[in-house]
């Protein structure tokens, strides 16, 4: 049985947990034939959104398992860089788009380090800047990042309405942060993200256009959808136990299935819905 922190344990125990060819760590659009198909319906919609070209510069912030780019770099003939907090992830993601033999790097970094001599087409966040503090620092950031009419899109969860509803997501994401903290003095590396915040739509799509950008377009993505995909994250890690536990140990198999058992309860529609959010950089010149 191998330490919490090992790179192969972790990776394995994600992997299985998550499904399919491309792990995503986000929302699935079902209805698909295969769990791996449901995931594609998800990125082709961002390939859609992002209009993406062969040859295109995507930056992927939060990469989770890398995925998400090598699949757009396989299907859509894009380039780009990938980063996560988590190393682990940033090597898996490297093998991956190694075996898939497309262009991509991913790097272990915050997005507050993260430097580039050559812009980006398009830079991307899917389930992710919630654990960022300031959305606002996040987005005047990218526009660094992102060449004179880039474009961002950003697939995240949005409170309804920033009084009575938050107070319901504000429990669930006290209990999680709980179970971060907990799970550290445990001694596994659970979830390393910080802890944030979620906002309204009106909030973040003011945050852009206090960033200067130009909001496109907002796509509601299904909070039934999200449920079910989270449901079947649970589902694996119940029905996998004994091989998971195998990995890791019983004690960070219980910490990792109960944060996913409480990710669950913040999927609520009556408290949340799910977009993606584009929006563009203005071009230089007249
Ligand atoms: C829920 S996962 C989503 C992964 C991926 N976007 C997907 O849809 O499968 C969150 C990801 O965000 C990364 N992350 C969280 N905070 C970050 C930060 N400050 N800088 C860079 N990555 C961060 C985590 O390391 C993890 O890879």
């Amino acid at each position: 049985m191998g330490s919490p922190s090992d790179t192969a344990e972790l990776t394995e125990f994600f992997t299985r947990v998550l499904g399919g060819e491309w792990h995503l760590y986000s929302s699935h659009i079902l209805g698909h034939a295969t769990e791996t198909e449901n995931q594609q319906a998800k990125l082709d919609l961002i390939a859609e959104r992002l209009d993406l070209r062969p040859g295109a510069r995507v930056l992927d912030i939060g990469c989770g398992w890398g995925g998400s780019l090598t699949y757009l770099a396989s299907r859509y003939g894009v380039t780009g860089v990938g980063i996560s907090l988590v190393p682990q992830q940033c090597a898996y993601a490297n093998r991956r788009a190694e075996r898939h033999g497309v262009p991509l790097e991913f790097r272990p970094s915050h997005w507050q380090d993260f430097e580039t001599d050559e812009p980006f087409d398009a830079v991307m966040t899917t389930g992710v800047v919630v654990h960022f503090p300031s959305l606002l620092d996040y987005f005047v950031r990218a526009r660094q990042w992102l060449r004179p009419g880039g474009i961002l899109l950003n697939e995240e969860m949005h409170l309804l309405s920033a009084d009575a509803s938050a107070s319901r997501a504000s429990r669930a994401l006290a209990a999680l942060d709980d179970v971060r903290k907990k799970g550290r003095e445990a001694g596994g590396r659970l979830v390393v993200d910080e802890e944030g915040n979620y906002v309204t739509l009106d909030e973040e799509t003011a945050l852009l256009r206090e960033a200067g950008f130009e909001v496109e377009r907002v796509v509601p993505l299904s909070m039934a959808d999200y449920q079910k995909t989270v449901e079947g994250w649970v589902d694996n890690c119940e029905r996998l136990e004994a091989e998971l536990t195998e990995l890791t140990g019983r004690d960070v198999y219980r910490w990792y299935r109960l944060y996913f058992r409480l990710f669950r309860r913040l999927i609520d529609d009556r408290t949340m819905r799910l977009d993606v959010v584009t929006a563009r950089l203005p071009n230089d010149g007249p």
